[in-house]
């Protein structure tokens, strides 16, 4: 492997400083995943499962303390704290920095300090980055070799230029002799998320799941990415991208951003319920987007896996997933059936008798527990997805014709509406949100604010980010060709608490109006908040039981969003002076037009 020296030297500064046992550069190859699977199956760490049921996967637990992204320990390490902005917690650097360097000081001893140099986006793409990982945890690395392109080759590419740095430890050091814990990390008060913006760092030490340990993702791919792309004039994105064909064979993509739990991986693998039409799938969680030569906005997914919440998906809900973890995946926190397979709930059959919890127990109906953990996970390769885009990892990536925005909104907001223009698109980003009750999240019940879907990503003050959407419909080469912007929403509910929409499936008749839409083919009325279909031009042939619907579907009611303009106002005022005047206005005009 030729390494720089640059990249020589900071590994040797961190093992110097970390003091692993060994120090292991991966290669990304076959035989390494292999080793290091064994490994973890001969430490207890990992199960095999059954290859006939689940070839080449294995099952996970993490420990009860360490099952999720940990926001309140996530922090925007920038220079100046209101640059950090009143959405991210913010330590100052040179602080974060001396804390966490005593904290790493030894902190690797009995454990190997692997290496994972990694590309985020199709090896030697323009669009795409490399970041080199360091860590102690082996999950860590299998996981990365699925969710990045991992290993040597990317070293190759890499050559002596600059590379994002990327440190992880799970915390917790072991004594000689002392035996090692199934899944090591350390109490929540000692994790830390750090992101240095300035310098495109990444140090996070104490967790091993998810976003916090698989730096590649969300630490990377979002929250530092956003800083670099406003640097240099592209967006990095929450978003799924997406590839739509219509019965006469013409294609467009659309990228799409929705807060947690909203169905973004269920959308960006649809069936379609229209003969004719077809979805295939180019990413499910992040979008990287430049304008290319033509003028137009060119996406990759800087992914190569899927990180997937696993309860709920089933042969029913979402297929496609389902299809994609059939084999070579990893499971995190499902239920373990004693045949050798993984279960969860939702997942379409009873929980097999004396399958073991998450939580390693025997799984009993009656504790009334579940036997997978709500956000258990399936880690599984793109490639495997049935309807993996066929230009998924096209190094130019794929041209952007809509982005949709939406939330959980059970009033107010119609199925679909588009909006007026791209900085009105930007508006729409802007006060995405989803109604949660009290009971739910422990929060005031109401419409809880996530802008385009990126509260715990945007690595810099939202009221910036805000801006720089606005500066790139301010700097596309040819503003014709920026992509049209929507709002959808598929959890509308009626009067009698039943959702008014079908969704799954049925959401491509809604696709379908966006696609007509861009070419300027399918009606719409224009309302006070953007264009909204005409009744008539959502396709709901075959749909039983949706027609006399459609009207309450569809409705824009002034009171409810004359009541909506109150709760945006108070969403604007959190971003101070830094909420650009374009969406100032953006408000002014919507409630004028309410008025009128
Ligand atoms: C994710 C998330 O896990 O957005 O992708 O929370
Ligand atoms: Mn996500």
């Amino acid at each position: 492997m030729k390494i720089s020296n640059k990249l020589q030297q900071w590994v040797q500064e961190w093992a110097n400083l970390c003091q692993p046992d060994s120090v292991h550069w991966c290669d990304g190859s076959e035989a390494e995943n292999q080793k290091l699977m064994d490994q973890m199956v001969a430490s207890g760490m990992a199960v095999r499962l059954n290859e006939k049921k689940r070839p080449g996967s294995y099952y996970f637990q993490s420990d009860p303390s360490d099952v999720a992204r940990v926001e309140n320990r996530t922090f925007i390490c920038s220079a100046r704290k209101e640059d950090a902005g009143p959405t991210n917690n913010w330590m100052d650097p040179a602080e974060m920095k001396s804390t966490l360097r005593a904290m790493f000081k030894g902190c690797m001893k009995g454990r190997t300090l692997y290496v994972i140099p990694f590309s985020m986006g199709p090896l030697g793409s323009k669009i795409a980055h490399i970041g080199v990982q360091i860590t102690d945890s082996p999950y860590v690395v299998v996981n990365m070799r699925t969710m990045t392109r991992m290993g040597e080759k990317v070293l190759e590419i890499l050559g002596d230029d600059d590379f994002v740095p990327c440190l992880h430890s799970v915390g917790a050091p072991l004594e000689p002799g002392q035996k090692d814990a199934k899944w090591p990390c350390a109490p929540i008060e000692k994790k830390y998320i750090s992101h240095f913006p300035e310098t495109n760092e990444i140090w996070s030490y104490g967790s091993g799941y998810g976003g916090n340990a698989l730096l590649g993702k969300k630490c990377f791919a979002l929250r530092i990415a956003t800083n670099m792309a406003r640097r240099q004039g592209w967006m990095a994105e929450h978003m799924l991208i997406m590839g739509i064909t219509n019965p006469k064979g013409v294609k467009k993509y659309v990228a799409a951003a929705f807060p947690s739990a909203c169905g973004k991986t269920n959308l960006a693998m649809l069936i379609p319920n229209l003969p004719g039409w077809k979805v295939e799938t180019v990413g499910d969680d992040i979008a990287w987007m430049k304008f290319g030569d033509d003028g137009r906005l060119y996406a990759i997914n800087p992914e190569a896996g899927f990180f997937g919440v696993a309860p709920y998906t089933s042969m029913e809900t979402n297929p496609n997933a389902m299809l994609s973890c059939r084999s070579n995946s990893i499971f995190t926190n499902t239920a373990l059936t004693p045949d050798g397979d993984i279960w969860w709930e939702g997942i379409g059959c009873d929980i097999p008798e004396g399958s073991i919890t998450w939580t390693d127990e025997v799984y009993k109906r009656e504790n009334g527990k579940p036997a997978a953990h709500p956000n258990a996970r399936f880690t599984a390769p793109a490639s495997q997805c049935p309807v993996i885009d066929k230009d998924w990892e096209n190094p130019k990536g794929v041209p952007i014709s809509a982005f949709l925005f939406g939330g959980r909104r059970p009033g107010t907001v119609p199925l679909v509406y588009q909006s007026f223009d791209w900085n009105h698109g930007v508006f729409l980003g802007s006060i995405v949100g989803s109604e949660v009750t009290a009971a739910a999240i422990g929060l005031k019940a109401g419409v809880r604010r996530d802008p385009f879907a990126m509260l715990p990503f945007c690595g810099y003050h939202m009221g910036d980010y805000f801006g720089h959407w606005i500066h790139i419909g301010e700097i596309a080469p040819d503003k014709t060709k920026l992509p049209k912007i929507f709002n959808v929403n598929w959890f509308r509910k009626g009067t009698d608490g039943k959702f008014l929409w079908p969704g799954y499936g049925d959401n491509i008749r809604v696709l379908k109006w966006i696609f007509e839409r861009v070419d300027g083919n399918a009606t719409a009325i224009e309302t006070p908040i953007g264009y909204v279909p005409e009744k008539s031009s959502i396709d709901i042939t075959g749909l039983t039981g949706v027609a006399d619907k459609m009207e309450d579907i569809l409705k824009v009611n002034r009171e409810e969003w004359l009541h909506e303009c109150e709760l945006i106002e108070e969403h604007q005022k959190i971003f101070g002076d830094r909420l650009p005047a374009a969406l100032k206005q953006q408000y002014v005009a919507l409630k004028k037009r309410l008025m009128e």
